[in-house]
């Protein structure tokens, strides 16, 4: 790209809002001067940097509100054409909805198709980054890493396996698992903005056997990434203690395998016991948290206090399509809404830390805490234009906050994929809203 000068209201949290009450930055006629390369060099306010930079072409973003990309930590490929399906718990949900449409993704032309509405997906909701769990088919994981690259999206996704207690189709052994993900790695795993994630989908469908494929491929290949399921769900949470009577409890069954550490990220955590809480701070794993998801398939609240208190870093996920769609700024809102329904036990949140839940906490579960996730020098310009057509509640709302944190406060409940104006990953435009004018250095 040719350096820019961005020029835009924007919000951004470069420190963590658990631990800094001014963690909010804002700037209401800002400036983010962008190199050739994507990266931000300087970040303050407009007039500062533009005389400091007199013959830099300026990119005008008037109006809405300009945040660092969403970072979406939590979010299944294959189930894009199944949201929504209301009414079961996880168990039932996967046997009936989940399951059966991540079998049809064996099928190239399918799991293409599925590919290219899922990446869209994130990108019209201004998902930038997103962890992603992938299919079981080792084609269907080629065909998305293929896709993600042409979208110009930031993904860490894997092949995911199992070999019990799904359905047949989606079983391998774990010699398969472990030469399939070495030779997707292989092929995938730093490439572009591409990462590789060994997924073991849950404990309740993988051997140990599976799960030692797993960790042998950690140990050869030591900067991947590990995600999985934890404590979503009672009867999973019981099944899991059938299955394992050696060990200690459900993230016992992954730490035996040695598969916990820094880039470890664990979905939903909504019934950990301390000592679980405990492991996981001392591995340094993440807990992503899945608001909407566990409302929809009544998991339970989840229990935010314990985790932060016990050192536990926490960031979102959307958990498409358990979850309910792709929006980060929906997740943000249900995120509150959870503290609040837990009363006392609950911890509650302003609209920074929802701000901070979904850009920069994904950006340190992710371990990429250096490049992405807020909009200071040296980070990537991965930027979400959250612009309301005018008109719009949302826009007239936008228009009489009389805070930065009131104005943030009311995209997080107003705002959905319809308010996506424009979307950037280092410096490349990878979304324009039809109708809004691709905005061009002038
Ligand atoms: N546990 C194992 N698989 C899944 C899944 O696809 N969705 C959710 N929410 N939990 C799971
Ligand atoms: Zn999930």
């Amino acid at each position: 790209m040719t350096p820019t000068l961005f020029r835009a209201t924007f919000m951004h949290t470069p420190s963590s809002p658990f631990t800094d009450a001014g963690a909010l930055r804002t700037e209401t006629d800002g400036g983010l001067l962008v190199d050739g390369s994507g990266v931000i060099v300087q970040s303050g306010d407009f007039a500062t940097l533009h005389a400091a930079h007199p013959d830099t072409p300026v990119t005008t973003l008037r109006g809405g509100v300009l945040l660092p990309g969403f970072i979406d930590t939590h979010v299944h490929y294959p189930q894009v054409r199944v949201i929504g399906g209301l009414g079961m718990s996880l168990l039932d949900w996967l046997d009936r909805c989940a399951l059966p449409e991540e079998a049809r993704l064996a099928d190239a032309p399918y799991a293409r198709a599925v590919t290219s509405e899922f990446l869209h997906g994130l990108r019209s909701n201004g998902t930038t980054t997103a962890l992603v769990f992938g299919a079981h088919f080792k084609g269907a994981m080629d065909l998305f890493f293929e896709a993600a690259a042409d979208a110009g999206l930031r993904t860490v996704a894997g092949l995911v396996v199992s070999d019990r207690l799904l359905r047949g189709e989606l079983h391998t052994t774990p010699e398969r698992a472990y030469s399939e993900g070495k030779a997707l790695i292989e092929r995938w795993h730093g490439v572009g903005r591409a990462r590789y994630a060994v997924t073991p989908r849950f404990s309740l469908s993988a051997s140990e056997g599976i799960l030692d494929a797993c960790a042998a491929l950690m140990t050869e290949y030591s900067d991947v990434h590990f995600t999985s399921h934890i404590n979503e769900n009672l009867r999973e949470v019981q099944t899991v203690r059938e299955l394992f009577p050696g060990s200690l409890d459900y993230l016992d069954t992954y730490d035996r395998a040695g598969l916990l550490g820094r880039r470890s990220v664990l979905a939903h955590s909504v019934h950990p016991t301390d000592r679980e809480l405990g492991q996981m701070a001392a591995h340094g794993c993440s807990a992503a948290h899945c608001p909407c998801s566990n409302a929809s398939l009544g998991s339970g609240l989840f229990p935010l206090r314990r985790h932060v208190h016990a050192g536990v870093h926490v960031a979102l996920g959307t958990d498409v399509g358990g979850g309910t769609g792709f929006s980060m700024l929906k997740e943000g809102l249900q995120a509150y809404f959870t503290q609040q329904l837990l009363g006392a036990a609950g911890l509650p949140l302003t609209p920074a830390h929802l701000l901070y839940l979904s850009t920069r906490a994904g950006a340190e579960a992710l371990d990429m805490g250096g490049q992405i996730g807020d909009f200071s020098p040296g980070k990537a310009f991965d930027a979400v234009w959250l612009r309301p057509p005018e008109g719009s509640t949302l826009d007239t709302v936008l228009n009489h906050a009389s805070s930065p944190p009131e104005a943030l406060a009311a995209l997080f409940a107003n705002g959905t994929q319809a308010d996506v104006a424009q979307v950037w990953v280092g410096g490349d435009r990878v979304y324009v809203r039809s109708g809004v004018p691709a905005a061009a250095p002038q």
